[in-house]
């Protein structure tokens, strides 16, 4: 894990390394920043790739970690020719432009008895969503105060084009049987299994 920087996106590494099948070899980082769940990937599977459509950031992140595949790349058209045993992306969701075809696209990226999971980002709208952001500002002050908050020079986006119901709407429909989470520190997370057949 990326133990020595913290923000909010690391902190939720840990949900896909978790949730990474015990039989996977390959994985990869969509929307991969400066690299770090691509390098925390690379701890537990051999074959990682990982992609981002910014050069500067990619060529930071390449500088920085070896063993990666590291390609500059929109995550929506790049020809792969190949599927990926764990497809994890953090804090990237928001970027792609139609929800449902960017799920189903990560999706069809997944090969078979693999795993998908996004860590997101989304606008609150419901009294739900308002109070475990509560928690998330104590949780932030709490452990930006011990940890530090390290900034990535990664691109954004602002504002946030879905709210959490609509996220958690798109992905029921289009990954049947995922798995939601509402996150304190203003993330939701999705884990999808895709069937062996
Ligand atoms: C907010 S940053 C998150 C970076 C990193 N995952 C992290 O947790 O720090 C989102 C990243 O997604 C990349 N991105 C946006 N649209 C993309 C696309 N269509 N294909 C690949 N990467 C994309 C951006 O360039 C940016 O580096």
């Amino acid at each position: 894990m990326s133990r020595l920087r913290w923000n909010h996106n690391i902190h939720y590494h840990r949900i896909v390394l978790e949730a990474i099948p015990d039989d996977a070899v390959s994985a990869l980082d969509v929307g991969t920043g400066d690299g770090l769940l691509a390098r925390d990937l690379a701890h537990k599977v051999p074959d990682v790739t990982a992609i981002d459509l910014d050069r500067d950031v990619v060529d930071s992140a390449r500088a920085e970690f070896s063993g990666i595949n590291f390609l500059i790349g929109d995550v929506m058209t790049y020809d792969f020719r190949r599927k990926f045993d764990v497809v994890g992306s953090v804090a990237t969701l928001h970027h792609l432009a139609n929800l449902p075809a960017a799920l189903r696209h990560l999706a069809g990226l997944t090969a078979p008895g693999g795993v998908l999971v996004v860590v997101g980002l989304a606008r609150p709208t419901r009294l739900s969503d308002f109070a475990m952001d509560a928690v998330g500002v104590i949780q932030h002050r709490w452990l930006s105060w011990r940890r530090g908050l390290w900034e990535h020079s990664a691109p954004t986006v602002w504002p946030l084009p879905h709210s959490y119901a609509q996220v958690r709407q798109a992905a029921a429909a289009e990954l049947p049987g995922v798995a939601w989470r509402k996150l304190p520190l203003f993330r939701y997370a999705l884990v999808w299994y895709k069937p062996e057949r």
